[in-house]
């Protein structure tokens, strides 16, 4: 009898000190740490300190942030972190403050250096539309924030999360490595200026599924040194389209290689699928490009390659874009233009485009065929082909 006890007790303890010392997982709630849902008060130092607990946490942590409507000031999120891995868990929506105070920032909330992070859900509130304004009436007002941005990551998921009014760009990978988001939700006003989508650039294998991007700028902007981007599955309108650049502003300038656009919905937008360049000298490049199964609806450019980009007419005008594009195949595109010129390759006559390739195209402007317009661009066809290709 003593002797089951005495095992009894001994499972006991045993199993006790166990749960005691394994390191489970550790669950932070941004109120437990001060964050007031009310929208009024800022928030910014309680997220901190929740994220301070989380980073340190040896084991993998959850921060959890309930529904409400939380005001943060300017926010930096920074590894290297102890945890293995960080999820955040956010049901409520992040308002930012006024574009007074964090108009001259280049970012509103920066994730920096971190291992392993996951985000799910939520809103992110940029309250850009006074900004707007103010540069749509051409006073003199700050450039504006970008809404997030995640910098130096490693492994990062972004599942669910919408990203409403930002001051500038929406959502910026930038110097990352493995990046998933899906389910992206990003809302501005079609007039908003700058206001681009998701931006992505020196980073590689990022895969974006299943986004909704209704914008003011590009939908998704693809910079320089982007190496392995997958989008699959994404809507566009209205918005600027899926732009790769603008490239080639520096000489210096890591190019833009492996990029796959697969099933695409263009509504209304300014451009469907482009490639942009500065007209300038550069080393840049773009290589290994596939813009396959996508719909056109009403575009005014649905397939363009322009390489002469010179804005402000200072530092180019007259020069030739160094940026080589070459190995870009349009496959299964089809749909509507909204203006006469369909396909338009404007290719630099010192780096004309090689290896374009059209399949399976058809376009039409006005119930008509639509046309294609070449310049300094080589390549191929298969399939239909409507308008017929000027390669
Ligand atoms: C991130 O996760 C991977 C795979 O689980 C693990 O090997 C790695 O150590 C983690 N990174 C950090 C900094 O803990
Ligand atoms: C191209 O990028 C994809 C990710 O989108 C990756 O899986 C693939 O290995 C890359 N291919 C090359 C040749 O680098």
């Amino acid at each position: 009898m003593a002797s089951k006890l005495t095992i009894l007790l001994f499972f006991f303890f045993f199993f006790f000190t166990i749960a005691l010392f394994t390191p489970t997982k550790a669950a932070f709630n941004v109120f437990d740490f001060g964050a007031k849902p009310g929208g009024q008060t800022d928030s910014a130092k309680a997220f901190l300190a929740a994220w301070a607990a989380a980073c340190a946490s040896p084991a993998p942590a959850t921060i959890v942030v309930p529904k409400g409507r939380y005001l943060l000031n300017k926010v930096a999120f920074n590894g290297p972190c102890k945890s293995p891995s960080i999820k955040i868990q956010l049901q409520g929506t992040l308002v930012a403050p006024s574009y007074s105070v964090i108009g001259t920032a280049d970012q509103w909330i920066h994730f920096y250096r971190i291992d392993n992070l996951s985000v799910f859900g939520g809103t992110l509130d940029g309250q850009g539309s006074k900004l707007w304004a103010c540069k749509l009436a051409g006073r003199s007002c700050p450039d504006g924030a970008a809404t997030l941005v995640f910098s130096g990551m490693n492994n990062l998921l972004i599942n669910g999360l919408t990203s409403l009014n930002s001051e500038l760009a929406h959502i910026v990978i930038n110097g990352c490595n493995g990046v998933t988001m899906q389910g992206i939700m990003v809302i501005a006003a079609e007039n908003s200026p700058n206001t681009d989508g998701l931006h992505v650039q020196m980073s590689t294998a990022v895969t974006i599924t299943k986004a909704t991007l209704k914008t003011g700028d590009d939908c998704i902007s693809i910079g320089p040194g982007m190496n392995g981007l997958w989008i699959e599955d994404v809507f566009c309108g209205p918005g600027h389209g899926i732009s790769i650049g603008s490239l080639g502003k520096d000489m210096q300038e890591p190019g833009v290689q492996n990029v796959t656009v697969t099933g695409a919905t263009f509504s209304g937008t300014q451009n469907g699928v482009r490639i942009k360049t500065w007209g300038r000298p550069s080393l840049g490049f773009v290589k290994g490009v596939r813009f396959e199964h996508i719909v056109m609806q009403n575009v005014q450019n649905p397939i363009v390659i322009t390489q002469n980009y010179c804005p402000t007419q200072k530092n180019c005008p007259g020069q030739n874009s160094g940026v080589k594009i070459s190995d870009v195949t349009y496959n299964d595109v089809q749909g509507t233009s909204a203006t006469p010129v369909a396909v338009n390759f404007d290719c630099s006559p010192s780096n004309p485009c090689r290896g374009i390739k059209l399949q399976n195209i058809k376009l039409t402007y006005d119930n008509k065929q639509a046309q294609s317009s070449c310049t300094h661009a080589a390549g191929t066809t298969a399939g239909f082909v409507v308008p017929e290709s000027c390669l």
